[in-house]
């Protein structure tokens, strides 16, 4: 009787160890054939049941579900403190041999010049009448890695981290203009304003520390561990918004979050809080971004809240061995920016961010926009590589590396001025 009952207990430990994979996600998985059965949460049925059918029900819903995220991923999102102010650092009125405008704005975020603040960069096109559409984003090196000029202003914030980090990472100018397309978007009449992404938290787990989460508490009234990294980083982007809509020589109409990576993470969280910025771009933003974390592909919840444990609140942490729990997936992130136009980029060999999932996540944040009568992705399967498709959701997904290059800035400018006329 007895060795029967280990037998049974042996089975059991058996059948959970091949099902864990599948719910448990505690390894991450590159086999399409493994990925398995998942059930998304319902966008469109609220949390009393009710199942919203138009524009005006989806407002309640939206409210819901932007809290459910606040809750469970993200933390809460503070607004814009009473004392911010800017001042103007340097203005360059022959920049890129003539072809810009540069401004250098240092944003603070108290009262008076000795609390904490952050450093932007805008590059203005010089031959402009009207005001112009500016693309937004957080930079992962300091202001000078964005383009060899010389005279952009050296990050203050950037050699803390290798403190930190213990790795050498010198500051060298514009060793990140491959992934910063400024001449050829002032070429198209774009403005681009960037910031260090260290300004408001140093990217490491004891970050929050030196960062705007410890140092603005009393301020925002928020306490340190009721948000996270992202949440800190997505809310600089909207201090920054704060700034280009005093700014004449930008149209506060057509403000363009974007981001990659983690920081494509954090510009769909601040589109998703912030109804300011007109279009939302996030490229190879992956797990914790565009990605579904139901589909076991990847990088996965239970990776990413290990690796980086200060990017996202405590409670996503009681998700890493149940992500089936969850009350929300990441399509509902997407839906969020609905009815504003939304892009998501994926590139063919960057696994880790699960391109099939970011796919799947903008199509299946299309019903939100249904509503609003958008057109979105469409298509039900994936373009081939190098060919977007959609109309107020777009998609694409770029041959090679996690990364954001030329092609992928040549996507986003079309689909700008084709969704904000
Ligand atoms: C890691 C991390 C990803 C993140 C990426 C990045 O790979 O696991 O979630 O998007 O870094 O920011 O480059």
């Amino acid at each position: 009787m007895m060795i029967k009952k280990v037998n049974f207990f042996l089975f059991c430990l058996a059948i959970l160890h091949v099902s864990l994979p599948l719910f448990g996600q505690e390894t991450f998985n590159y086999d399409e054939g493994k990925v398995g059965e998942y059930t998304l949460p319902s966008l469109l049925t609220s949390n009393s049941g009710d199942i919203v059918t138009n524009e005006k029900e989806w407002k309640q819903r939206r409210a819901e579900i932007l809290q459910l995220f606040q809750e469970n991923v993200y933390g809460k999102c503070p607004g814009k403190p009473k004392h911010i102010h800017f001042e103007i650092k340097k203005i360059n009125k022959n920049a890129l041999a003539g072809k810009a405008i540069s401004k250098q704005v240092r944003i603070f975020f108290t009262k008076g010049n000795k609390g904490p603040y952050m450093d932007v960069l805008l590059y203005l096109p010089s031959h402009t009448s009207k005001p112009v559409p500016v693309f937004v984003g957080l930079n992962f090196k300091g202001n000078q890695s964005v383009n060899t000029d010389s005279t952009i202003l050296l990050s203050e914030k950037q050699p803390e981290l290798s403190k930190y980090t213990k790795k050498n990472d010198p500051m060298i100018r514009g060793n990140q203009s491959e992934r910063w397309e400024v001449e050829t978007l002032i070429e198209n009449g774009f403005a681009t304003a960037t910031a260090y992404y260290g300004d408001l938290e140093l990217d490491y787990p004891e970050g929050w520390q030196s960062g705007i989460r410890t140092s603005l508490q009393t301020e925002l009234g928020i306490k340190p561990d009721e948000w996270g990294a992202i949440g800190a980083w997505a809310w600089g982007l909207s201090r920054i918004t704060d700034y280009l809509e005093t700014d004449k020589q930008v149209n506060p109409k057509k403000i363009i979050v974007h981001g990659h990576s983690r920081l494509g993470k954090a510009a769909l969280w601040a589109g998703a809080n912030d109804t300011r910025f007109a279009a939302v771009i996030s490229n190879n933003s992956g797990e914790g971004g565009a990605a579904l974390a139901r589909r076991w592909f990847g990088e996965t919840t239970n990776r990413i809240n290990t690796n980086f444990p200060h990017w996202f609140i405590g409670q996503y942490k009681t998700f890493n061995n149940n992500v089936q729990n969850l009350p929300v997936d990441q399509h509902m992130l997407l839906a969020l920016i609905a009815p504003r136009p939304l892009y998501v980029a994926s590139a063919t060999e960057d696994l880790w961010a699960d391109p099939k999932g970011e796919f799947l996540s903008a199509k299946n944040a299309e019903p939100a926009y249904t509503l609003f009568g958008k057109k979105g992705l469409e298509n039900t399967e994936m373009p081939p590589p190098d060919t977007s498709i959609g109309k107020t959701i777009r998609y694409h997904i770029r041959t090679g590396k996690h990364n954001i290059l030329l092609f992928d800035w040549l996507q986003y400018m079309v689909f700008v001025s084709s969704n904000l006329k």
